[in-house]
């Protein structure tokens, strides 16, 4: 999808599709009002039709309007003006894009982006519009013999904002196309199955991005590697495995030589069975997402490719299989990281902990102004918060602030949650430094002071996108999550 910018008004603009915004009783925003005059009252007549009236999340589509040079106009109801907050409008450009992709129009010219939100500049206004259009137009369906024709994705974006914001708003054009194709690789690796998506595939991914730009480069280390770093923990849990382990390294020198880089580490467990603490079978199919964390790694390191940002970033990717085999790790069996910790591994389920401790610890190479893990780490995350926000836990009050004011700004909300030293004892174990499991309660925060054990040299956050990476049920599919959250953070860094 192409898209640009006019100041041109929404009644004499050509296009397929005219979006415009319109709230609860009827109340017209001021592109609607002035293309309701032009086509001498046709939109007042549809809202007194009954065919909407305003509400949030609304939309009708009304074709040939008479009077306008478009062929179609596409009324978007945004609820109560007074709550027409940054949320309220991110539903109501989803729901535009939504219905704009399967309209069957070629291009679309919206005015949204000129609504007044409370807590909303034109660029974020306009940013939200590109990415929600990219988002609606995402099929899975690389792998079906037949395309899905119920999605037919707009070929031209037009955004309508006041003359004098065109210079901001085309940088937000600009910005969104990034960050969505950085979302789109999130979700297009999050969906591929395990036999596809396999550590060396995301292995070879990492390499093509890397062939995207000469400020990134990508390395991968095998198992032998491993090995002589004594990555002790994260081989364990590959040892159930016929595809082999990689650490996946990708560093993108966007910024000034010398500048400490953000580190980025991602959980990529291609298929994640429990091992011989194997998980029970309705919806295991969904642990091909268990790797939803080293595609936002990928899709925020595409889009700071794509924007160009003066940053540097590493991302470090560990991935690998759980699997049950007669070689995998037994319950109770006792490994030693990287760090010379040692491990007791009393349930196989708790891979994820296992491989990026290693990762954390070989994190601290590069000498890291931040560390932020991601990870679908717990089951327990998903009972607490569901699948509206990230847990985020944090050694570095600070730092999970930046997070939580990205993750608000970008509409990819996390919430944090306390990392507090009671916890620790539940990692209690009789024969080695630690278990990897805390037993039943407060598992999101135990996984975290498990993580926390190996990163106390530097500032660390964690992100447990467990409930929000991916959708199951009848919409089963990843989400991209949080690549717009972690972009922010980037993007605001380099603003400070
Ligand atoms: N990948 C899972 C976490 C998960 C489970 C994410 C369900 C999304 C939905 C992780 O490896 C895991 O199995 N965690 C265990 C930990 C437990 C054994 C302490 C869990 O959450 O059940
Ligand atoms: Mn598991
Ligand atoms: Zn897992």
């Amino acid at each position: 999808m192409k898209s640009t910018v006019t100041s041109e008004k929404a009644a004499s603009v050509k296009s397929s599709c005219v979006i415009l915004g319109v709230f609860e009783r009827r109340k017209l925003s001021a592109a609607a009002a002035q293309f309701d005059k032009t086509t001498r009252g046709l939109l007042k007549k549809i809202l007194s039709a009954g065919d909407m009236d305003g509400s949030s999340g609304q939309t009708a589509m009304v074709h040939y309007p008479a009077g306008a040079k478009c062929e179609r106009v596409l009324l978007v109801g945004c609820g109560k003006p007074g709550e027409f907050n940054g949320r309220a409008y991110q539903k109501a450009a989803n729901s535009a894009a939504r219905s704009v992709n399967a309209s069957g129009a070629d291009d679309a010219v919206s005015y949204l982006a000129e609504l007044d939100v409370s807590d909303q500049t034109t660029y974020q206004k306009v940013r939200t519009l590109v990415e929600s259009t990219r988002c609606a137009a995402y099929t899975p369906d690389t792998l079906k013999s037949k395309k899905d024709k119920s999605v037919q994705p707009i070929r031209h974006l037009t955004v309508g904002v006041d003359a004098g914001d065109m210079v901001s708003a085309r940088k937000a054009l600009a910005d969104g196309e990034a960050i969505a194709s950085g979302v789109e690789l999130a979700r297009t690796l999050g969906d591929l199955p395990g036999n596809i998506c396999t550590p060396s595939y995301l292995a070879n991914q990492a390499r093509e991005l890397g062939k995207s730009s000469t400020r990134l480069k990508v390395s991968v280390m095998n198992e032998a590697g491993m090995e002589k770093l004594g990555m002790g923990s994260l081989l364990s849990v590959s040892r159930g495995s016929r595809q082999p382990a990689k650490l996946i390294t990708l560093k993108y020198n966007g910024g000034k030589a010398g500048q400490k880089p953000v580190v980025l580490v991602g959980k990529g467990v291609t298929f994640d069975s429990g091992g011989i603490s194997i998980k029970p079978s309705p919806t295991m199919d969904e642990m091909k997402y268990d790797m939803c964390g080293a595609a936002s790694v990928l899709g925020t390191l595409k889009a700071c490719v794509a924007m160009k940002l003066p940053i540097n970033v590493v991302g470090v990717i560990p991935t690998t299989e759980n699997m049950p085999d007669g070689d995998a790790s037994k319950p109770g069996d006792i490994v030693t990281s990287m760090s010379g910790q040692t491990i007791e591994v009393l349930n196989t389920d708790a891979e994820g902990r296992l491989i990026l401790c290693d990762a954390l610890t070989y994190s601290g190479r590069f000498k890291p102004a931040v560390v932020i893990d991601i990870a679908t780490l717990t089951g327990a995350c998903v009972i607490a918060l569901g699948s509206h926000a990230a847990g985020l836990l944090s050694n570095d009050d600070d730092l999970a602030e930046e997070l939580l004011d990205a993750g608000k700004s970008a509409g990819d909300r996390a919430w944090h949650m306390p990392l507090w030293d009671e916890y620790q004892p539940q990692l209690k174990s009789n024969f080695a430094d630690m278990a990897n499991i805390g037993g039943r309660e407060a598992g999101t925060i135990t996984a975290a002071c498990f993580l926390s054990r190996f990163t106390e040299k530097y500032r660390w956050a964690h992100l447990d996108i467990a409930g929000v990476a991916w959708k199951g049920g009848s919409e089963k599919g990843a989400t991209g999550r949080p690549v717009s959250l972690l972009t922010q953070f980037l993007l605001d860094r380099c603003a400070n």
